[in-house]
């Protein structure tokens, strides 16, 4: 059922006895980190916690441990106002909210595709242990289906049910780069409920949302369900997302091949409404904490209900996905007249400039990144690489000690004969051709995400390389 959000919800009294519930959000990264920041900015009282003493440190010093537009602002003036605390204690978790927000990671498991719940686990299980009066535990990571069941168990486990400590499902559908919108103003909001407390005390728990939202003149729409749809509904619309790019991938193997520009036959085909032109761009493919994983999760989880086959199609996303990686390296070969044999090309003695680690701009995320993928498949072919991006070096640094990285853009283009822009940063987009030109070796560009004016350079006397488009001259 989908409920607009003036229905007229019966808010509850929240059990600590405060006039609105207080929030905790149990791990404290990308997602947990912006929620704790963006409801106390919506005026609850929130504590943010994490086993990451480091993280919590930098979080109480006014410092977001990661990079997203807005959000360093928002933490310190709510820490300054006095709703917003970080700590390491689940004893003063426990004590303090009425809803508790499961944020921790889910990773894919080390031995194959499944999602890793030990962090869940190990986050509820602590929590649900120290608990001492009637709360809400609420899951926000995304999860395989059954998840909130299972949960549910180990908190009927660990609590004395005199308490009444339920368990509910609201998944999460921010976007990194866009983070603090998404949360202040979100498209919609999804729970999955059992009971008509546990379905009100988070009606409470989002009312700020939706009051922003009225004093905006908008609505949130709010889709209240049970677990298993909460929880199918998140890894649905991130298979349907990354379905939609490795459509679009796919279009371009085909362009390569026949001489046609999918630049073009996006936007064609994207006018109608029907399709629409959003994440419809071709390129080097999805990454980031997300898709990659969850497209993965989730064909291992139908499999494991019996209905593997209905999600086969995710395997060649999945497939489509990873060969676009692989053409950069078959393009850079092409380029640098460079050959390819039986372990691919051998790159050795050129020098190429890697622009982006960040699996997408405005975020320094680089968890299972193309650009950070690419940048290391070129080293490995020989090639000496030198990595630039504007915010996502410390991550790669970290995921990739072994690559060079340049200090600036102009200073991993000198000298290079080869330019590959990985992720669309607006410092690369707009970075002008003529100047760079004057830097290089050779004028020879691979615009990985198809974001760079092709005349442009081209009239600059690059030869430029898209993803999908055809040769210029062809
Ligand atoms: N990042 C996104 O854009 C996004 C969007 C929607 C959903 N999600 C989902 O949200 C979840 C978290 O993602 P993320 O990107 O924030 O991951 P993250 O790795 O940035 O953060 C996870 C945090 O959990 C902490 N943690 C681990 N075990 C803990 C425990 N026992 N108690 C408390 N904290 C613990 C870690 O220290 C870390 O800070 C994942 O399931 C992800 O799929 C993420």
């Amino acid at each position: 059922m989908t409920i607009p959000y003036h229905s007229g919800n019966q808010l509850v009294e929240p059990p600590s006895g405060a006039p609105r519930p207080r929030l905790a959000f149990v791990g404290t990264g990308y997602l947990g980190a912006t929620y704790a920041i963006c409801f106390a900015e919506l005026g609850y009282d929130v504590l943010g916690f994490d086993i990451d003493e480091a993280k919590i440190a930098k979080l109480r010093d006014g410092q977001v441990p990661f990079h997203e537009p807005g959000l360093g602002e928002l933490l310190r003036k709510n820490l300054t106002a006095g709703r917003l605390r970080f700590v390491t204690s689940y004893e003063e978790v426990a004590g303090f909210a009425d809803v508790h927000f499961i944020c921790v990671g889910t990773p894919q498991r080390g031995d194959g595709m499944n999602a890793d719940l030990s962090y869940v686990e190990s986050s509820v299980t602590n929590l649900a242990r120290r608990l001492q009066r009637r709360a809400l535990i609420v899951g926000k990571s995304t999860v395989p289906v059954g998840t909130a069941e299972w949960v549910e168990q180990l908190v009927a486990k660990y609590t004395d049910p005199e308490l009444g400590i339920e368990v509910a499902w609201s998944p999460e559908f921010l976007q990194e780069g866009f983070a603090v919108e998404d949360v202040l103003r979100p498209d919609r909001i999804v729970v999955g409920v059992k009971s008509d407390w546990a379905n009100s005390l988070l009606y409470a728990a989002h009312k700020g949302v939706f009051d922003l939202a009225a004093t905006e003149d908008r609505e949130v729409p709010l889709v209240v369900t049970d677990f298993a749809t909460a929880e199918l509904v998140k890894v649905a619309a991130n298979a349907f997302l990354a379905t939609k790019i490795s459509f679009i991938n796919a279009m371009a193997e085909i362009c390569e091949v026949a001489g046609g520009d999918v630049t073009q036959l996006a936007r064609a085909i994207g006018y109608d409404p029907r399709i629409g032109n959003r994440f419809l761009q071709a390129g080097v493919g999805f990454g980031g904490g997300c898709l990659p994983k969850d497209i993965r999760a989730f064909q291992a989880r139908a499999q494991e209900l019996g209905a593997g086959e209905a999600l086969r199609f995710l395997h060649e996303v999945d497939l489509v996905n990873l060969r676009r990686r692989g053409r950069v390296l078959q393009l850079a070969a092409e380029l640098l007249s460079r050959p390819s044999g039986p372990a691919g090309p051998d790159l050795s003695g050129t020098r190429i400039a890697a622009l982006g680690t960040a699996f997408k701009p405005n975020s320094d995320d680089v968890r299972d990144s193309p650009s950070l993928a690419i940048a290391a498949s070129l080293a490995k072919a020989g090639a000496d690489v030198r990595v630039y991006d504007p915010q996502g070096m410390e991550n790669a640094r970290a995921a990739q000690p072994a690559l060079m990285y340049a200090e600036s853009m102009a200073d991993a283009v000198t000298g290079a004969e080869l330019v590959c822009v990985l992720t669309e940063w607006a410092e690369f987009r707009n970075a002008d051709p003529q100047a760079l030109g004057a830097l290089v070796a050779r004028k020879l560009v691979i615009d990985g995400r198809n974001c760079l004016d092709a005349v442009l350079w081209a009239r600059a006397g690059w030869q430029y390389r898209g993803m999908g488009r055809p040769h210029p001259g062809r």
